[in-house]
């Protein structure tokens, strides 16, 4: 099986140390990243965002990989906006405290207030890529941030909006009724339920943002990316935290996916789909989305043959420690 030039639509890789541990997982099997802005403090100018690239660069040496950059949101005002964009891919915009590092993000979605910053991105044809939760009972929370979804999507046609990580059967049908709404999709939400987190002995590994919801749920996502739709893309969200912060009180949300993700995806396409459907979610459909043309191809091919992914790589414990995968990468083109 092979894939041509896999696209991680949402990715976080932290700074050094961490970075130096997760960064080649992602360098050398995909073509290029969406990379996440919630360091702390978080990537808001040009001197840090450069910086971050340059560590980024630095963590591995395969050249074919583009970091796609991103900026945290804030009320920036259209001239800094037209000296970065083309340093910046997009920008994430998280609710206030809603996740990992989120504090300084937005408290307010007040349309007057948050009009300077995407009628100018609308203009300068910058894509807005979204934490959509609310802070309402932990399994509402993406659901009730629909009515935001459709504010948005409403008030700015032009603006590209991506809701990211989506987790619900109430986005899977939104994505279907604005032209300008496209959405990010992980591997652990394509096979996690909340059962899977506590429904029997509580799983820390699996505690991310969102929550894994229900089997209806799971459900339509998994119709949206094994049919290969093409307003979805995907977006590992892969999410370290050293063991210390998952196996404690007080657990980080993330789920460090980095090192299966193209086996999993090929075992899960194989039992429910196939392999073209998987292209276009791991990229065809990002690349029709952004125009992406990249000049030098990267060819991955995997084959079968079972493997067992280790128990931790340094002090990260990977999504599916000690299992038995179906497929391996065996080349990188
Ligand atoms: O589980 C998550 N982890 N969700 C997020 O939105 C942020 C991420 C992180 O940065 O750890
Ligand atoms: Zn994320």
């Amino acid at each position: 099986m092979t894939l041509k030039n896999p696209l991680d639509m949402h990715l976080h890789l932290r700074e050094n140390p961490i970075l130096k541990c997760v960064a080649p997982h992602s360098i050398r099997n995909f073509r290029a990243a969406v990379i996440m802005p919630n360091l702390v403090p978080p990537v808001c100018d040009l001197t840090r965002l450069k910086d971050y690239k340059t560590q980024i660069l630095q963590a591995d040496e395969d050249e074919n990989f583009t970091p796609l950059m991103t900026l945290f949101f804030k009320d920036y005002d259209e001239k800094f906006l037209q000296n970065i964009k083309d340093e910046i891919f997009a920008i994430k915009l998280y609710p206030a405290g809603i996740t990992t590092n989120s504090q300084a993000g937005v408290s307010s979605f007040e349309l007057e207030k948050l009009k300077p910053v995407l009628n100018a991105m609308s203009e300068l044809e910058i894509p807005l890529l979204v934490h959509g939760e609310t802070n309402d009972f932990v399994m509402d929370r993406e659901q009730n941030f629909a009515k935001i979804y459709e504010l948005l999507a409403k008030n700015f046609p032009k603006l590209k909006i991506v809701m990211e990580h989506i987790t619900t059967k109430t986005l899977c049908e939104l994505l279907k009724d604005y032209e300008n709404l496209y959405a990010t999709l992980t591997l652990h939400h394509l096979m996690l339920t909340l059962d899977d987190v506590l429904g029997a002995k509580l799983n820390p590994h699996l505690f991310c943002k969102p929550i894994a919801k229900r089997y209806e749920d799971k459900e339509a996502l998994c119709e949206l990316a094994f049919s290969g739709y093409s307003k979805i893309m995907f977006g590992s969200d892969s999410a370290p935290h050293p063991r210390e912060q998952k196996e404690c009180c007080g657990c980080a949300a993330g789920i460090f996916s980095a090192p299966v993700i193209l086996p999993l995806l090929a075992e899960l396409f194989e039992a429910h789909s196939n392999l073209e459907n998987l292209q276009k979610f791991i990229s065809d459909n990002a690349c029709q989305i952004y125009h992406f043309n990249f000049k030098k191809d990267k060819i991955i091919s995997l084959e079968k043959q079972e493997w067992q992914v280790p128990s931790h790589y340094g002090e990260l414990v990977p999504f599916m420690a000690g299992e038995l995968l179906k497929f391996q990468i065996k080349n990188v083109d």
